[in-house]
């Protein structure tokens, strides 16, 4: 009988989800085995939810945005018997390993199922966030900050016409990248990112610096998990309801841009206002370069599997795609690191 293959993916979507699902069934086709696909995310294990992906099914992806599997937030070690029922399903369905397509949530499931339970299990990278270690870059990533970027460029020339400071609230959860990316590529006037808090007095210091220089309109890039950070030392997490939390203990944020837009319009007199981009980012049609890297990292991901190297994820280094094991991806945040924030402080005020 033929070796059954399982693809999941889990946690917030992304562009390139449907890329990686063709190109690991597509490469597992071709090796004989037979292909599945779970339904939402480690919901669709625990309940036992499974589709065939065949020729057919994996036909059309490569440019397709979000997840034919569709996605969830779920934490099997959330829930009473979660675990229990994930791995009851898994030999039910007669699997012999899973890919789960995933960011540090995700992923951190399968690390853990990997070391407690032996789970054949190997992971691909996937955020827009680019918040994973153990890897350059996740897929989905590059998407978000070109999304991001057009909007900054869209916002120049209507912040120029009427004189106003524009702010940009992008997403990225607890680290800047997609800000710091985005607002060099965009030309932000001044960026604020978790890693590098600076302060609210700062921020307005620069754009008054460069309205004394002539420049009479402003372009401030906020990342949402930016904390409102005052010279007094006083620093506020702006969450839309932070007492409430997911099934992996994040709020949910937003709301920085509105709150630092306010600040600047009363500290320093010019009219501000701000664009949110939500998941305006996450959603669409790959960029080429997420389209390769997440083919890469689909073919990868068919090949560990292939070689029953489980416990580890495909991830990018410099130009090679390599095993890397997942414990690694998931042990910390991989946060900006201060020299890109050099690239973009270049040109503040
Ligand atoms: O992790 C990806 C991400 O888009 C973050 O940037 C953001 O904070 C979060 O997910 C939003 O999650 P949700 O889709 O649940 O609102």
């Amino acid at each position: 009988m033929a070796k059954q293959i399982a693809i999941l993916t889990g946690g917030g979507d992304c562009p390139g989800l449907n890329a990686v699902i063709r190109a690991v069934a597509r490469r597992s086709l071709d090796r004989g085995y037979k292909v599945v696909g779970v339904r939402e995310g480690w919901r669709g294990l625990v309940d036992g939810r499974f589709e065939e992906l065949g020729p057919r099914e994996i036909s059309g992806l490569l440019p397709r945005g979000g997840t034919i599997l569709g996605t969830s937030r779920t934490n099997p070690y959330k829930s009473e018997g979660g675990v229990e029922r994930v791995l009851e399903n898994f030999a039910r369905q007669g699997l012999d390993a899973l890919v789960a397509v995933g960011g540090e949530d995700t992923l951190g499931v399968a690390a853990r199922l990997f070391d407690e339970e032996g789970f054949r299990v190997v992971g691909v990278p996937k955020t827009i966030d680019n918040d994973l270690s153990a890897t350059d870059y996740t897929f989905g990533f590059d998407t978000a900050v070109w999304t991001a970027t057009e909007a900054i460029d869209r916002l120049h020339t209507t912040a120029e016409s009427h004189n106003r400071v524009m702010v940009v609230e992008v997403m990225g959860r607890h680290t800047g990248w997609i800000a710091v990316m985005s607002g060099i590529a965009g030309g932000a006037d001044v960026i604020l990112i978790p890693e590098q808090p600076m302060t609210v007095e700062d921020c307005c210091e620069e754009i008054r610096r460069r309205h004394s220089r002539g420049k009479d309109f402003s372009i401030v890039v906020v990342s949402e998990g930016y904390e409102l950070t005052y010279a007094s030392g006083e620093r506020r997490t702006v969450a839309q309801d932070p007492s409430v939390g997911d099934e992996f203990g994040h709020v949910r944020l937003g709301g920085v841009g509105d709150a630092l837009a306010r600040e600047i319009e009363a500290r320093t007199g010019y009219e501000t206002r701000v664009t949110v981009l939500g998941h305006v980012q996450r959603g669409g049609s790959p960029t080429p370069r997420d389209r390769v890297l997440a083919t890469r990292y689909g073919l990868k991901a068919a090949d560990l599997v292939h070689e029953r190297q489980f416990g580890m994820m495909a991830a990018l280094r410099g130009d090679d795609v390599i095993g890397v094991p997942l414990r690694d991806a998931v042990a910390e945040l991989k946060t900006v690191p201060p020299h890109w924030y050099e690239v973009a402080r270049a040109f503040f005020g």
